[in-house]
């Protein structure tokens, strides 16, 4: 293959990022802007590669060349149960093997469906803010945050409630998988969590077979049972990929939500006076707290990209909280500001492997926040919340909060 005068990336200098330091996790925006400024790309201290500018994120996420990379061995798990689980899935899938899977899901996560739910998303968020509502006082990130998306998700898929806990468990368990490579305990935990969730889903699956509801599981049952390939460990997978893709992301975003109503009260008079602009808040609380640290993608050929030459089989991480902030496309990227017209936030991802549950998380969003709108006229920090250091996908470790009730 011939080149043109790139310059090899492999051998670029490039700006660092100390991810592998605690103090980078509780505040990313000032190391991500300037590394973002000085170059489009960034290495972490452990020599992972990230972009960082919205264009360039958004051209790698959406350009076949680059196929699906193993996001877990970027973050240094790349062996084990949980690493084989993890190829399984359909994110680290490309072409028709991806497509086969995603659409096999995807006419369960239309936009419509997720719609027709919301009235019962609302009913769930109140539920379990109710007790705030009285006391003035909770913490999401124990709560709501927590509850949720596992029960929204539980739901769906018709997992019985005497089994929800244990299963909000192992699901929160497995999400540790993205930090837990730093710890050799954790990396236990979310190994046991794998076995019990596999355990439990195979046997679930055994019982909608001879017993079939109006549930998510049930209706990929019949999707398989009419002649498509998906084996019953596909199945498995599926439903423990949706539960563990679905809970925590949401659990980090609907947790910063509160936080960013509580740090600025101005934007949180503004949307209660106009609750039509509730989508909006939701969009600005994706793009300003992007949950998710980064997706990637893995060069299927060399390619000549961004002014550097990059090798076949070359990682590279889509930075979304750098992308989200990128001036080149943001106006006034740090500020908060829910009247903003550009936001379209790269949270989700782009391309093929765009998240297949953004319609859901922004339902549970956006009903959250009108539930706390419309029954508070403040929230209030109890102390200054810190970030769960090393967890890719970002959320509060504490948030202790105090309502001023209506
Ligand atoms: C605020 C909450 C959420 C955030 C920030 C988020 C973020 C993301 C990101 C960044 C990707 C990768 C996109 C790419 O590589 O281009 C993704 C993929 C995915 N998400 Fe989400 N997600 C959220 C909620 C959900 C929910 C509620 C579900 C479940 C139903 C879900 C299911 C998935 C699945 C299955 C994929 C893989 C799609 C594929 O490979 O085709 N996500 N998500």
């Amino acid at each position: 293959m011939t080149h043109t005068n790139s310059q090899p990336l492999a051998s670029a200098e490039l700006p660092v990022l100390a991810m592998s330091d605690e103090a980078f996790w509780q505040d990313i925006y000032t190391p991500l802007n300037e590394a973002r400024e000085a170059a489009p790309f960034a290495r972490t201290t452990d020599g992972a590669l990230y972009a960082l500018r919205l264009d360039d994120v958004e051209h790698v996420l959406k350009d076949p060349r680059f196929v699906a990379a193993d996001l877990l061995a970027m973050m240094g798990m790349g062996s084990g149960p949980v690493w084989e689980w993890w190829q399984r899935l359909m994110f680290s899938q490309s072409g028709e093997a991806h497509t086969r899977l995603r659409s096999l899901v995807s006419r369960a996560f239309t936009v419509r469906k997720i719609e027709s739910m919301r009235p019962r998303i609302a009913a769930i968020a109140a539920e379990l803010l109710e007790p705030a509502f009285e006391t003035g006082e909770l913490d999401p990130m124990r709560g709501l945050a927590h509850q949720l998306p596992a029960e929204v998700m539980s739901e769906l898929l018709g997992i019985p409630k005497a089994d929800r806990e244990a299963f909000k468990g192992w699901t929160t368990d497995l999400g540790l998988a993205f930090g837990a490579a730093f710890d050799p305990e954790v990396r236990v935990r979310v190994e046991q969590a794998l076995v019990d969730l596999e355990a439990y889903v195979h046997a679930l699956v055994e019982a909608r077979r001879s017993s079939p509801g109006d549930d998510l599981l049930s209706e990929l049952l019949v999707a398989e049972e009419a002649g498509d390939r998906l084996s019953v460990q596909e199945l498995v997978d599926l439903i423990e990929n949706l539960m563990f893709a679905g809970h925590d992301t949401t659990r980090g975003a609907l947790g910063v939500s509160f936080a960013l109503l509580a740090d600025f009260p101005e934007q949180m008079q503004l949307v209660t006076k106009d609750l039509s602009l509730i989508p909006p808040l939701v969009e600005e609380i994706l793009r300003y707290e992007a949950i998710t640290m980064s997706t990637a993608r893995m060069t299927a050929v060399d390619i000549d990209f961004a002014g550097y030459r990059i090798d076949a089989g070359t990682t590279v991480g889509a930075c979304l909280p750098s992308a989200s902030r990128d001036p080149r496309r943001f106006d006034a990227p740090d500020s908060f500001n829910v009247r903003r017209v550009d936001v379209r936030p790269p949270t989700f991802g782009y391309g093929a492997h765009f998240c297949l549950g953004a319609a859901l998380a922004r339902v549970e969003m956006q009903e959250t926040m009108r539930l706390l709108l419309t029954r508070c006229s403040a929230v209030h920090l109890e102390a200054k919340p810190q970030w769960v250091p090393f967890a890719h996908i970002r959320r509060f470790g504490q948030l202790p909060v105090t309502l001023e009730l209506r």
